[in-house]
């Protein structure tokens, strides 16, 4: 297979980018209110399930989008870049991809999967589950699932930040490459 170089993200990448991000984010906000405001919001866990239903889907895509990563190569960061921020915007990166985008999905599944609960991803289909139902697991996973999705918020704020400051301070094409509009 041939990995083409490009000069700025392609259509796709950037539906994948903003797609996930705003599904992300609304997972995120969700499950916060799930979870914190569960008898005046979620009585009846429609919200879980919204939750579920929503995030689950970030599964799917993730296998997509690493497939178009691979043979649609990101644009160059700029050389007015010092190398340790280039190495450090590198790492962020690939935190976002293995910790924000599949190992907290994974964790909800698995979650779900030692309580015994059904995901409906989409609402269209049911996951099967990760592993087989175990109450003695339930509150490890719990614990998991939640101090990584609060790790993974710390993460998207340093990389809006960051992205922000980008165009706002330093003045670059970075934030700009991203952007439905415009090409690097
Ligand atoms: C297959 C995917 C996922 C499943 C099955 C899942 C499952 C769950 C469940 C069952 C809850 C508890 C809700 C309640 O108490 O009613 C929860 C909470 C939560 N989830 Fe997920 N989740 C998934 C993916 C995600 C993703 C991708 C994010 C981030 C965008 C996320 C962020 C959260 C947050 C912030 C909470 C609340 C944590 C707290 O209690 O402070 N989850 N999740
Ligand atoms: C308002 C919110 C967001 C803004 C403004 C934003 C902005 C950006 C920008 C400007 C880039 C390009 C960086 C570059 O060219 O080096 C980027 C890349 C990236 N963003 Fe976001 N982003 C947002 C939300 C998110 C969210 C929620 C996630 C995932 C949880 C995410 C994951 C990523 C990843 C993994 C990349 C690297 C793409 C690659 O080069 O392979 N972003 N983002």
């Amino acid at each position: 297979m041939t990995v083409s170089k490009t000069e700025g993200y392609t259509g796709i990448a950037k539906w994948l980018h903003w797609g996930m991000a705003l599904i992300w984010l609304g997972s995120w906000c969700v499950g916060i209110l799930a979870s914190h405001w569960r008898e005046e919001l979620n009585p009846h866990h429609e919200l879980t399930f919204l939750h579920k239903a929503v995030a689950s889907t970030l599964l799917f895509l993730i296998v997509l989008r690493v497939f178009w990563r691979l043979i649609k190569r990101p644009p160059a960061l700029p050389a007015s870049m010092s190398p340790l921020m280039q190495r450090g915007a590198v790492l962020g990166h690939v935190l976002l991809y293995a910790v924000a985008l599949m190992a907290l999905p994974v964790s909800g599944w698995y979650w779900s999967s030692v309580a015994d609960k059904a995901i409906l991803v989409a609402g269209v289909f049911v996951l099967p589950p990760l592993v087989a139902p175990n109450p003695d697991l339930y509150d490890l996973a719990k614990l998991i699932h939640t101090w990584t999705a609060w790790f993974c918020a710390a993460l998207v704020v340093g990389h809006v930040l960051i992205a922000l400051k980008h165009h706002f301070v330093d003045k670059d094409e970075i934030l700009k490459g991203m952007l439905p509009t415009s090409k690097r």
